[in-house]
């Protein structure tokens, strides 16, 4: 049998670690034969590590065949060593009247520390995912917070988006979510990503040409998407937690296993594709094999697309200019 491999969470007693926790222990993200060590983060606050406690208790009580260890941490050192899967899912979102300036210091305070925490500690190979917001510059910070480990295993979750793209694309069709490949989202994780179905197929037919309306690809499919997040929250009363536990089991599980030619949408540092300046933290199409992940070339950016990918760029350029002070 398989030897364990060590996965990180931070932010785990909070909402989506709750959602995500119990699917990787079971083995629903790396593979119903890969044994898992469990390397929890919280913050140091009583109430947090009693929560994280809690957590594991429940954690203990579904006896997973493959959990192979349980840890407690609440010093990114620590919680981080010899990790060869990070899930850094602990953040401050921007709260109500909350300074762009104080987010941003915040943050940056956060991933710094885990960033020079997983160039001391964790192993050379691990693949990390930023899930807690601003996802992609948090995921920038950390990258640059990390000189000795390859940039390429830093990436952000725009995966969330991929599928809410997905689904809704689905719906209209009238189509099986499965059927769907080759859609793209471009950008940043925030309402200014630019999900693209011009190249998608369902059962090999074109989705754009299926849909037919330029409009509501403009009108309803994007601002739908984009929203998505604020919708939930209006309705639930609190942040998607499922759902984005969802989408970083599919991230990570495409990443390590393999997509067999699927398009599946990473955010990754650029390296220059498609006129994005390099590291920038971008949303990109790609297929994952062998445990690497690879940019689709050679899609057509068309005038309205690259309009939208202008205006999503503009915004993370600021979102990494305004963080260069703390790097
Ligand atoms: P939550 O507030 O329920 O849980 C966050 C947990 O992180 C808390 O338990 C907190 O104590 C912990 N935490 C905070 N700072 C930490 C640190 N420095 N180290 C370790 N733990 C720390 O929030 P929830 O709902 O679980 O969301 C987490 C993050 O994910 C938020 O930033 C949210 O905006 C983001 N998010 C991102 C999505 C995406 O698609 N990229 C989708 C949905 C949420």
């Amino acid at each position: 049998s398989k030897k364990p491999v060590r996965v990180a969470v931070t932010g785990a007693a909070g909402q989506i670690g709750y959602a995500l926790l119990f699917r990787i222990a079971s083995g629903e993200m790396l593979g119903k034969d890969q044994p898992v060590i469990l390397q929890l983060l919280e913050i140091p606050d009583e109430k947090a590590q009693n929560a994280l406690k809690g957590v594991i208790m429940e954690l203990e009580d579904c006896a997973f065949p493959l959990l192979a260890g349980i840890e407690a941490h609440s010093d990114p050192m620590t919680a981080f060593k010899d990790t060869d899967y990070a899930l850094l899912v602990g953040s401050r979102p921007r709260g109500p009247g909350m300074e762009r300036a104080e987010l941003l210091s915040i943050n940056g305070a956060i991933f710094t520390t885990q960033g020079k925490a997983l160039n001391a500690v964790a192993s050379r190979n691990v693949k990390v995912l930023v899930v807690g917001n601003p996802a992609n510059t948090n995921a920038y910070i950390a990258m640059k917070s990390a000189p000795d480990l390859p940039a390429k295993n830093f990436t952000a979750m725009l995966r969330l988006d991929h599928n809410r793209a997905a689904s809704q694309l689905a719906a209209k069709t009238g189509k099986a979510v499965a059927a769907i490949e080759k859609l793209a989202v471009w950008g940043n994780h925030s309402p200014t990503m630019y999900a693209d179905y011009r190249n998608a197929t369902i059962d090999g037919q074109s989705v754009k040409e299926l849909i037919n309306d330029e409009q509501w690809n403009r009108e309803v499919f994007l601002p739908t998407v984009g929203k998505r997040g604020a919708a939930i929250i209006a309705a639930r009363g609190l942040s998607s937690a499922a759902s984005a536990a969802n989408a970083a089991i599919d991230h990570m599980r495409d990443w390590a296993l393999g997509t067999n030619g699927k398009w599946v949408t990473m955010g990754i540092p650029s390296g220059g594709e498609y006129g994005i300046p390099k590291e920038v933290m971008f949303g990109y199409p790609v297929t994952c094999e062998g445990g690497e992940y690879k940019i689709v070339q050679g899609i057509e950016i068309d005038a309205f697309s690259q309009e939208c990918i202008n205006k999503t760029l503009k915004e993370l350029t600021d979102e990494q200019d305004g963080v260069k002070h703390l790097l």
